[in-house]
């Protein structure tokens, strides 16, 4: 096989885990508590009182019992930091005062891009700095952007921990980058500068206020510019869409909601539209807040504020009320796992407006938030006229789906009770109608069909060769594996682990799966890795003889899972002391037990 690329050095990764025990690493992010051979916290990605998380120290791997997170010290970096496989590297690197070989496994492909990643990163901060220089440059042209910050009532420390600076004229900036030796092209792809008809560069931003937008990684990775005054066009210009900056995966106050997460839990995100709303909250005490930046969420955005809590607030402006694209999005973070609540703020007013007039105003508003499906019904109710008989009915009929929705009996029961106040109908004839609601049709499940082809031959153990094949079917894009979910599998093997990563990162942002890429993470000659690729030339893989392997394999692989569960509950079981977690765990242990049976 004549796949280019070097692989990441096995020894380096070796001596990396070993300086990195993963008690250690995960001893800084969750508070241990040791009991037997395992280590046990509560969950750092998902919010629960009890500890469900365990650390194995002897395996050097960590599962949460809770929400199933499990993976490696390098995973958990990954993880916890919001990073790719490398960055956790990096970081695990510099923990343990090693060097990072980049030359040594990086293709020279992506030692370029990195390069000029890593321009384009240093000429947004660049120019960040030199913005926020202006501000205090004594330049008279920076007085009204100065006037305009005191407007809006914001305070030196405020303006400092935001990055807030000045572009004062459209050709300053590309002077004083001009002076940095930076490429043409590289200071027209970061969008910092534009190129004019006749071939000049003058800055995106020329005369506006500055919002630097920092990532989770605290890159500069683009920039909010405001007019100051009204004019014709948009208050408010972005950079535009680079390698640095994808709008649709980025959260404006994502840089100091990390920091924050350091200092203390975060009960819940505030979501706010826009930076004023960001600014105005943090400087007001309210430090938990993001913003979307005016634009739908996306389930980018969701995954990355769960890192960060499960309970978000939305505290869009006042009159967000019932738009399609808002809710859609806060259905979204829904389905995301996130639990949802909605601020409700006076019509016309954002949340700048209504902190302005004091932190307990705006507290007030918090204190008001509703789950989502409440607010959902109160902003339907505000589009119907009640007294009519006709738009009553109306009303009822979009209610009782919203009702539907709900999660539980007992809301759907205090839902209907409300409809009742409201309309005067009878609770039996509303609950008769919501059940003559048909409920969405459920996806189709597909049956395992259990085949009696079943390899034994060989050293490999049947599990190895199952994930083998499981792995080489995604990686090579067979039709029938295209609906199963990898990251539903724990791969006992890194390689394995590896791949399937690779593989659920691939499919999530929908991109091709090509398997050379891999050789950017593992080594060329990893036999593990060209066994699977090897595969590739054996018709097993494809039709339905290969369907069939596939579906055995999974059997396999889900079995082995479950034995694995279980038998590290078990350890968890003999551990516990507490009574009522022992007999928790015995009934989780069971119910293990009797699906493992059901697989056979
Ligand atoms: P708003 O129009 O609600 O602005 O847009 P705002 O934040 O209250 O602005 P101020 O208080 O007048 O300064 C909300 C967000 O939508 C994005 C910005 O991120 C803004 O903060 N937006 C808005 C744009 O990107 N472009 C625009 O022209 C307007
Ligand atoms: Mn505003």
């Amino acid at each position: 096989m004549s796949v280019k690329g070097r692989g990441l050095d096995p020894r380096f990764m070796q001596e990396l885990k070993f300086k990195n025990n993963i008690v250690d690493v995960i001893g800084g992010y969750a508070s241990l508590d040791r009991k037997g051979n395992t280590h046990w916290a509560c969950c750092p990605f998902h919010h629960e009182k009890t500890a469900s998380f365990a650390v194995n120290e002897s395996e050097q791997f960590y599962h949460c019992f809770g929400c199933g997170a499990s993976g490696d010290v390098v995973k958990f970096v990954q993880e916890i930091e919001s990073t790719d496989f490398m960055g956790a590297v990096r970081i695990l690197a510099s923990r343990a005062k090693m060097e990072v070989p980049e030359s040594n496994f990086d293709t020279e492909q992506a030692v370029l891009a990195k390069k000029k990643r890593d321009q384009m990163a240093a000429i947004m901060l660049d120019t960040a700095k030199f913005y926020l220089s202006n501000l205090y440059s004594g330049d008279k042209r920076a007085d009204a952007h100065l006037q305009y910050i005191s407007n809006r009532k914001l305070t030196p420390t405020t303006v400092k921990r935001f990055g807030i600076g000045a572009s004062l004229d459209f050709f300053s900036l590309p002077d004083y980058l001009a002076g940095k030796g930076y490429s043409r092209e590289n200071l027209l792809d970061t969008g910092v500068l534009t190129e004019t008809k006749n071939g000049k560069l003058v800055d995106s931003q020329g005369g506006r206020l500055i919002f630097p937008i920092i990532n989770a990684m605290d890159e500069v990775v683009a920039f909010g510019g405001r007019l100051l005054e009204k004019a014709d066009f948009a208050k408010y210009k972005n950079t535009k869409e680079t390698v640095l900056f994808n709008k649709s995966k980025t959260l404006y106050n994502i840089n100091l909601l990390k920091k924050l997460k350091r200092e203390q839990t975060i009960k819940d995100v505030i979501f706010v539209e826009g930076y004023m709303d960001t600014i105005s909250l943090y400087q007001a005490g309210f430090k938990n807040v993001v913003a979307s930046m005016g634009t739908a969420l996306t389930k980018e955005q969701a995954r990355l504020v769960k890192r960060y809590s499960d309970n978000v607030l939305i505290s869009y402006d006042g009159d967000f009320a019932g738009q399609k694209n808002t809710l859609r999005g806060l259905e979204i973070l829904k389905s995301e796992g996130l639990n949802v609540r909605v601020v409700p703020l006076p019509e016309g007013a954002d949340p700048d407006d209504v902190v302005k007039q004091g932190k307990d105003a705006y507290q007030k508003c918090l204190d008001d938030a509703l789950p989502l499906i409440d607010y959902k019904l109160l902003s339907l109710e505000k589009k119907y006229d009640l007294s009519r008989l006709e738009e009553k009915r109306k009303y009822l009929k979009e209610a009782l789906k919203i009702v539907k929705e709900a999660e539980s009996e007992s809301v759907k029961e205090e839902l209907l009770k409300g409809l009742r106040e409201k309309t005067g109908i009878t609770y039996q004839s509303l609950e008769r109608d919501l059940n003559s609601i048909k409920k969405d049709e459920k996806k189709e499940t597909v049956e395992i069909v259990v085949p009696d082809i079943r390899e034994t031959s060989g050293e490999l153990s049947v599990t190895d060769k199952a994930a083998r094949f499981v792995l080489a079917a995604k990686l090579f894009s067979q039709k029938y594996a295209k609906d199963f979910d990898l990251s539903t599998i724990d791969f006992s093997s890194s390689v394995h682990k590896i791949i399937a990563e690779y593989v659920v990162e691939r499919e999530r942002e929908n991109e091709r799966i090509r398997p050379s890429e891999l050789f950017e993470i593992l080594d060329e000659s990893c036999p593990e890795f060209n066994e699977i690729l090897d595969l590739n030339y054996e018709d097993k893989l494809s039709g339905e003889v290969g369907e069939k392997f596939f579906l055995d394999s999974v059997k396999i692989l889900q079995k082995q899972d479950l034995e694995r569960k279980i038998e590290s509950m078990n350890l968890a079981y003999r551990d516990e002391t507490d009574a009522e977690k022992r007999k928790e765990l015995a009934k989780q242990i069971s119910e293990l037990i009797l699906k493992n049976k059901k697989l056979k």
